[in-house]
């Protein structure tokens, strides 16, 4: 019984490192680098700005202006583009960031190449900066 049960153990524990050890070489373990991360920066005035400057360059033409994912370069795309407003709401920072780098799907593009990482952040920032509503 004993042995058994510390024979489970060690498989699990065989399991858990080949996943780990395989995962540091590989760029589909993403996950693993932001998936439990919090955004490094702090929401200043000045990354605020920044942010807002990257996602008018970056973002707005499919998402728009306020996020609600009306901009106009987004109609007739296979997919409409997400309301960040509204879906960052769910999202953890790491889980926003990883959905930017993510494999270009239905017309929304990867920001793996972009944008720099404190870029993405920024914009994660500036993103959440706009939900505004107190009801929540
Ligand atoms: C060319 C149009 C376009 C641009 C530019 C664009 N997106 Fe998107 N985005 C989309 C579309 C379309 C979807 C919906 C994709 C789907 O549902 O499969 C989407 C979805 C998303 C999602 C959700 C993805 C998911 O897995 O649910 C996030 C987050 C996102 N966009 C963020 C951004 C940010 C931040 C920028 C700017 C840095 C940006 N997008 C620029 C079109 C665009």
């Amino acid at each position: 019984m004993a042995v058994r049960s510390s024979t489970r153990i060690m498989k699990t524990n065989i399991v858990l490192l080949t996943a780990v050890a395989t995962c540091s070489g590989l760029a589909g373990c993403t996950h693993l680098k932001y998936g439990f991360a919090k955004n490094p920066l702090e929401p200043t005035a000045e990354t605020l700005s920044q942010g807002k400057d990257l996602y008018e360059r970056h973002c707005s033409s499919c998402h728009g202006e306020g996020a609600a994912g009306d901009g106009n370069a987004g109609k007739g795309l296979p997919a409409t583009p997400t309301n960040l407003v509204m879906a960052q709401r769910n999202w953890s920072d790491g889980v926003f960031h990883i959905r930017m780098i993510a494999k270009p799907k239905n017309g929304m593009p990867s920001f793996r190449e972009t944008l720099l990482e404190n870029e993405r952040w920024r914009v994660v920032h500036y993103v959440r900066s706009l939900d505004t509503d107190e009801k929540r």
